[in-house]
């Protein structure tokens, strides 16, 4: 075998795109050895005009990223019950019946070769090459998200990104859109724990985060939330720890999860479900569709369905990692959407930033196309390299209805499911809103250096900002919890008297160890 480089001995001969054999790669065409060249050169021309197109655009989040292939291995059950009780999806019926898979794992906000070590959330995006076409579970590390509706998500991501002018992060500009939105200070207390840097890809939960919809053979519908257990524990850095990885290795996190697979060190998760009855539930002093929530463990069991296990590293990162596509539009029957607005936004934006990105015909590329039989009426577009016919089809019948011989509708799997709605079109937001209370339970569950780290990270962050926007973060903390306030007010107290913020790090549970997830 070649080595994880592919060194091998030199035997294959080089071409250019059309074939024709390449004798000199080492000179220009020119009019005697110092020029001038010529413009006739097919082969300079196009050696240089594809490398002038090397890029295609990046993603407008998540650019930075690393993936695996693997495959997904169902327990047929959902806890003590038949899995088909609530769920005719496929690939969970049958114990044991494996399904392939692509995982991509990302940070978020900077370009494509921005450093694994940076506060951000993780991307955990898994699409599943099912029997029924594709299912893609998209989703990140942590379990909640700063955000409960779609038409925020431009602005906060241009509050995270670079100054427009500057080009330069700013923690002002970001707490100016979360002190704004207090829905999102859940997440900032996640952020700014050590849970906003995970130590790698492999020592990470992931979460589906949106609540999705269950749909059994008779068309009945549950709410579920998808969550991803790394069997190798969880691990998560202070920002001490990650600035003196970063100073070494910026591509940590990549290399951790390439090494471990070249050297057999299969890493696996295992697939768990909340499962909650249709509804808007008014016993909670949440709404289960509001994204900035957990729901409670005690009250919705975390129940396995399945593992994950990757196994094979990508031939070509350009190929596999680069131009695949994931979507939350992507679901297979007995998978539904729920009304969660979040969902039901992010649904448009996949597929339409990915026909930008990547092209029209990106389903047609091996990593985005399912491994069953396509047989649509779309045809052409840049980059069309096949039509997508069926065996037996006639390919003048590029139209449905007909009689002769073009695609037929299928039956469907099972019955629909038809939730019933009535209401007022209005732009408002939920009730129940709760934005502090859940926070303040994380804030209390973290370990003590964990909440000295949060305590830390944002008085760092926070200290050099506008003061009306110190002023509002602080009573979101208060609001969480007195502690909270209390320790955010001192230490930005202190950090404006120009003493340290700093409380000591390092007691018995320090960050070292891998830990189990009780941060369920
Ligand atoms: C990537 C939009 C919320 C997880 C993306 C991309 C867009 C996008 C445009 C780039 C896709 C591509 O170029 O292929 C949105 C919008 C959101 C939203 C409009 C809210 C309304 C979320 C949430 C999560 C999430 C809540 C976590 C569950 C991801 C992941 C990727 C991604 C993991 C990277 C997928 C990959 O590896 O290719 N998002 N997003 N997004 N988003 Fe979102």
């Amino acid at each position: 075998m070649a080595d994880h480089k592919g060194n091998k001995n030199n035997e294959q001969k080089l071409t250019n795109r059309q074939g024709h054999p390449i004798t000199n790669n080492q000179n220009l065409r020119t009019v005697g050895n110092r020029g001038p060249a010529t413009m006739e050169n097919y082969h300079f021309l196009e050696k240089l005009s594809h490398f002038d197109r090397e890029r295609v655009p990046e993603r407008v989040v998540h650019a930075r990223g690393a993936g695996a292939h693997g495959y997904f291995e169902a327990y047929g059950s959902v806890g003590d019950e038949p899995v088909s009780k609530y769920t005719r999806a496929k690939l969970f019926q049958e114990k044991g019946k494996q399904t392939p898979v692509f995982v991509r794992f990302s940070s978020v906000i900077h370009g494509g070769h921005s450093p694994e070590t940076l506060r951000d959330p993780r991307g955990f995006a898994v699409k599943f090459y099912t029997e029924d076409g594709n299912w893609d579970l998209v989703g990140n590390n942590l379990k909640i998200f700063f955000i409960r509706d779609a038409i925020k998500f431009p602005d906060m991501i241009h509050a995270f990104k670079p100054d427009p002018i500057t080009n330069i992060q700013d923690a002002e500009r970001f707490f100016d859109f979360c002190a704004n939105s207090p829905e999102s200070f859940h997440m900032v207390t996640f952020i700014y724990s050590p849970w906003g840097i995970p130590a790698n890809y492999r020592q990470m939960q992931g979460s589906g985060v949106n609540t999705y919809k269950w749909v059994n053979k008779d068309g009945e519908g549950v709410l579920v939330k998808y969550h991803w257990e790394p069997k190798q524990g969880i691990k998560n850095l202070t920002q001490e720890e990650a600035e003196a990885i970063q100073a070494k290795n910026f591509n940590h996190a990549t290399q951790d999860l390439y090494d471990a697979i070249e050297r057999e060190d299969y890493p696996e998760w295992e697939l768990f479900v909340q499962i909650m009855e249709d509804g808007e539930h008014p016993e909670l002093d949440f709404d289960p569709l509001d994204d900035t929530k957990l729901w409670p463990e005690d009250k919705f069991p975390w129940l396995p369905v399945g593992k994950m296990v990757l196994n094979k590293n990508p031939e070509d990162y350009f190929n596999e990692v680069e131009q695949v596509a994931f979507g939350t539009g992507v679901l297979v029957d007995g998978l539904d959407f729920s009304d969660d607005k979040m969902l039901q936004g992010r649904t448009f934006s996949y597929s339409d930033t990915q026909r930008h990105r990547v092209g029209a015909n990106y389903l047609q590329l091996p990593i985005n196309a399912p491994k069953t039989d396509v047989a649509t009426n779309q045809m052409g577009g840049q980059m069309q390299y096949k039509r997508d016919l069926a065996p037996g089809q006639n390919p003048h019948i590029n139209y449905e209805p007909s009689s002769l011989g073009g695609l037929q509708e299928q039956e469907p799997a099972g019955k629909e499911h038809q939730p019933y709605y009535e209401g007022k079109l209005v732009r408002e937001s939920i009730d129940r809103q709760s934005n502090t209370k859940q926070a303040g339970e994380t804030y209390r569950m973290f370990e003590d250096w964990e909440r000295d780290e949060l305590i830390k990270n944002l008085v760092n962050d926070l200290s050099d900002c506008d003061k009306r926007l110190q002023d509002k973060m602080m009573a979101l903390a208060e609001e969480a919890d007195e502690e909270y306030g209390r320790r955010l007010r001192e230490g930005l107290e202190n950090a404006a008297k120009g003493k340290s913020s700093m409380h000591p790090l390092g007691n018995e549970s320090g960050p070292d160890a891998p830990r189990e997830a009780e941060q369920k």
